[in-house]
């Protein structure tokens, strides 16, 4: 099926080399073109190893591009390609669905010029995360936000459910930042304090990006977030505070005198 596509976009997980599904694999080795971003070098040369001829995105990426223009002009690179009747492979780090807007254009923007363009699913961060930290999302809910979203949007945490927040190393910043920008963590956590007492504890997370290497999992007094040890690959689980309370009528409505398990 997949000599047919114009287009296949691709996530490869997170754990670099190990995550990388058997059909992603395949994807990469079937395209004309293979086009990537990948979060470090060793991603990066992990990528030649499958495809030699892969070419990098990270170019444009800068510390003074508006991150705008870097996906419009990274969605552009990949349909230029399309166009021009290449089988075309775009590989991301993580899940390519998951905070990932130029992947989601590329497959819209090709779809609009009538080519068959496919997303196959990967390994998130998320995923690591529920496996590290034990996290069934199912038992008590959760959510996921970006942290600049979740801050300027006037969100409100549910403290019943689990709470993911995204990218907490560049809240606020629309280029790629030099460092984590602590203003940006300060105010994150303002934010949070309206809804969490300042000793719950939240964790700093960072999932293994090699096999050899063990997961980061720093966890820290909400109050002291602000200096916490914080990197661009860190996501913030913020868990539950308090249960939900029971609502009787809706019970009485399902018959039940108690929650199903
Ligand atoms: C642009 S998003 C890409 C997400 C990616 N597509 C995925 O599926 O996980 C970058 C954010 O993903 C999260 N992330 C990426 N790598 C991570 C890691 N090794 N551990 C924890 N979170 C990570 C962080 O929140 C980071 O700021």
């Amino acid at each position: 099926v997949t000599e047919a596509r114009a287009l296949t976009v691709v996530g490869t997980g997170i754990r670099c080399g190990v995550d990388l599904a058997r059909d992603a694999r395949a994807a990469l080795a079937d395209a004309d073109d293979v086009f990537f971003i990948a979060a470090d070098p060793i991603s990066h040369a992990v990528m030649h190893k499958h495809r030699p001829d892969a070419v990098s995105l990270g170019s444009l990426y800068g510390q003074n591009v508006e991150r705008q223009d870097t996906y419009a002009r990274i969605v552009d690179r990949v349909l230029d390609a399309v166009r021009a009747g290449r089988r075309v492979c775009f590989a991301v780090p993580g899940h390519p669905a998951v905070f990932a807007q130029p992947t989601h254009e590329a497959i819209r923007r090709a779809r609009a010029e009538g080519f068959e363009a496919v997303m196959l699913p990967a390994l998130s961060a998320a995923d690591h995360l529920y496996a590290d930290l034990g996290v069934d999302p199912g038992a008590v809910g959760s959510a996921s936000f970006d942290a600049t979203d979740f801050i300027v949007h006037g969100r409100r945490a549910d403290p019943t459910t689990a709470l993911l927040l995204w990218q907490i190393g560049a809240i606020g910043e629309t280029c790629e930042p030099s460092a984590v920008n602590r203003d940006g963590l300060r105010v994150l956590t303002e934010v949070l304090l309206e809804g969490y007492p300042p000793a719950h504890e939240v964790v700093v997370y960072e999932a293994a990006r090699y096999a050899i290497t063990d997961p980061v999992v720093s966890p820290v007094r909400l109050d002291e977030l602000p200096s916490a040890p914080v990197s661009f690959y860190s996501t913030l689980y913020v868990p539950p505070a308090s249960t939900p309370p029971l609502v009787p009528e809706r019970l009485a409505r399902l018959r039940l005198t108690t929650v199903p398990a």
